[in-house]
């Protein structure tokens, strides 16, 4: 049997493109971004490394090869943040630092950092221990950008039912997503979560309520949507 080149060349191309795209396929990254006074952002945002332009900072590839942090490119926490502003039409910026091959972010939305307040980036509630664009993420993690992250005291984790009955108070639990301590004096749906985390709630209406737990000195939590019926 006789092949043409052309057909093995093509054949090769077709090949060695589905290699690249299989290095650093687009994934749904679950983002939240807490803001000064509200969230910002949280949902799943589709996103892979990429090159990310700040006003700031300029333009930089942010595919998790910055500063030889991952040896294959892919999805990072500040390429699914680029890619979440860029949709859902919010600002951000941030210095790049070459020595560091790494953005800084310093503002997200209205929430701009000061001398003390610092935007920090979490990956599973844990510090990521490199820069946002050296940190890959993949589908199951959860990616978190924290305005004044460094002075607060806990990170807010919110649990609970999926539905709950009017009349019949549904319990939900207020924990530290860092270290899985239960948090005492946050504030949920005007509610305040006792020493053990839980706070019980009666809904007095109907509907597909969003739920989140706040407290002065903690990150707020992600949200709990529940269904009342
Ligand atoms: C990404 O940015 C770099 C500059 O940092 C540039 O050289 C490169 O061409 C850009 N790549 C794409 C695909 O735009």
């Amino acid at each position: 049997m006789q092949l043409s080149w052309l057909a093995v060349a093509s054949y090769l191309c077709v090949a060695s493109s589905f290699a690249a795209a299989a290095v650093n396929p687009g994934i749904p990254v679950h983002l939240r971004i807490e803001g000064e006074r509200e969230t910002i952002f949280e949902g799943d945002i589709f996103t892979r490394g990429h090159n990310v332009t700040t006003p700031s900072g300029g333009t930089h590839p942010c595919n998790g090869l910055n500063d030889k942090a991952n040896t294959l490119p892919g999805a990072t926490c500040t390429s699914a943040l680029a890619d979440a502003a860029r949709r859902k039409r919010f600002t951000f910026d941030g210095t790049f630092d070459p020595t560091f091959d790494d953005f800084f972010i310093t503002a997200i939305g209205d929430s701009v950092q000061t001398a003390t307040q610092f935007w920090g980036i979490l990956v599973n509630f844990q510090f990521t221990p490199v820069g946002g664009c050296q940190q890959e993420v993949r589908s199951s993690d959860e990616v978190l950008f924290a305005f004044d992250a460094f002075s607060k005291t806990h990170f807010l984790k919110l649990s609970g039912p999926r539905t709950a009955i009017i009349g019949k108070p549904a319990k939900f639990t207020v924990i530290d997503g860092m270290n899985g301590e239960p948090v005492a004096g946050a504030s949920v749906n005007d509610q305040t979560s006792g020493a053990d985390g839980t706070v019980l709630i009666d809904f007095t209406s109907r509907g597909t309520k969003s739920l989140k737990a706040s407290k002065f000195d903690s990150i707020r939590s992600n949200a709990v949507e529940v269904i009342v019926v």
